[in-house]
């Protein structure tokens, strides 16, 4: 009997913006504005200092192997998505290396990087003129530096980092593709791609595809779903309250919609879907041994 990810591997799997009918340039100004409704309940609330993260998050499971060994402290904040980070990396050291995050929101995963590791430099792009402003304004670490920019796009030269990562952004790229030949490009011989995204199982059927017949070889495949969504059982209602509670406009139901979609708590419509199936979360760890041969 097949499983539905085997039903869905086999169907094609339309990108978002063909999900929702929108051209990519809409695409686009949907995901920005997007985030600057995100940035701006932070901004009005009292936690736009602490929240570096836009992601879900990662905890261990029980019986599922990880790929870092260490633990982090219960109390601290943004655990879940620090994981995360620590999990893609795995066993790459990032210690003098040119590190590229792009899709890098609030900056967390590089100032995560900044204090646990000693890369040459960090290098955020996002498209979201807001989180880059942010990042610019909280992060002091002279070697990390931000620029508002398209992963499609990337304002780069030729063989630039040895790491690129990339943290549950690339669904929302209307041409993937372009995405993963500008990684390629950007990226030195023997450099990183470290990946991990919520997607569709016949869209990481693609990227393999895509990435293995472009120059990289992948070194890891892994999938973290449940250990997505028990990070979403664990903190995604506490987000929720710390995000809605007490916040003017909190009974705005287009607001509440746009928190449950963004935190994804258990038994809102976006977890059900990805509990049946219908996406699931990977970790991609892949090496460049040549350039694109697409371009
Ligand atoms: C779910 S957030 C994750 C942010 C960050 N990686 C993290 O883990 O906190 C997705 C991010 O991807 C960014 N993004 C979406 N489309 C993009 C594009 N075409 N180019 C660059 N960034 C993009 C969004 O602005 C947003 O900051």
């Amino acid at each position: 009997m097949s499983s539905p990810h085997d039903q869905l591997a086999g169907q094609s799997s339309p990108g978002l913006g063909e999900r929702l009918g929108v051209a990519p340039a809409e695409l686009k100004s949907r995901v920005i504005d997007f985030y600057n409704g995100l940035n701006t309940y932070l901004s009005d609330s009292s936690l736009d200092g602490y929240v570096q993260f836009f992601n879900w998050g990662y905890l261990p499971v029980e019986g599922r192997p990880d790929d870092w060994s260490g633990s982090l402290p219960a109390a601290m904040l943004d655990r879940h998505a620090v994981r995360l980070v620590l999990e893609l990396l795995g066993p790459i050291s990032v210690d003098g290396l040119d590190v590229l995050d792009v899709g890098c929101g609030r900056g967390g995963t590089l100032a995560t990087l900044a204090a646990r590791c000693a890369p040459r430099s960090l290098t955020g792009v996002d498209l979201n003129p807001r989180s880059i402003a942010h990042c610019k304004q909280t992060h002091g670490d002279p070697r990390l530096r931000f620029f508002q920019g398209d992963a499609e796009d990337l304002a780069f030269g030729d063989g630039s980092f040895d790491l690129v990562t990339n943290i549950e952004s690339s669904n929302a790229y209307p041409d993937i593709d372009r995405f993963y030949r500008e990684v390629n490009r950007v990226l030195r011989h023997g450099g990183h791609f470290a990946y991990t995204d919520l997607l569709q199982p016949g869209q990481f059927g693609h990227a393999r595809d895509f990435l293995a017949a472009n120059g990289f070889v992948i070194e890891a495949d892994r999938d973290i779903t449940a250990n997505v969504l028990a990070a979403r059982r664990e903190a995604a209602q506490v987000q929720l309250r710390a995000f809605n509670a007490e916040e003017p406009g909190a009974a705005d139901p287009t607001r509440a919609a746009l928190m449950s979609y963004f935190l994804a708590p258990e038994g809102s419509e976006f977890f059900d879907h990805i509990e049946e199936g219908r996406f699931e979360y990977r970790i991609l760890r892949l090496r460049k041994i040549a350039d694109c041969i697409e371009l």
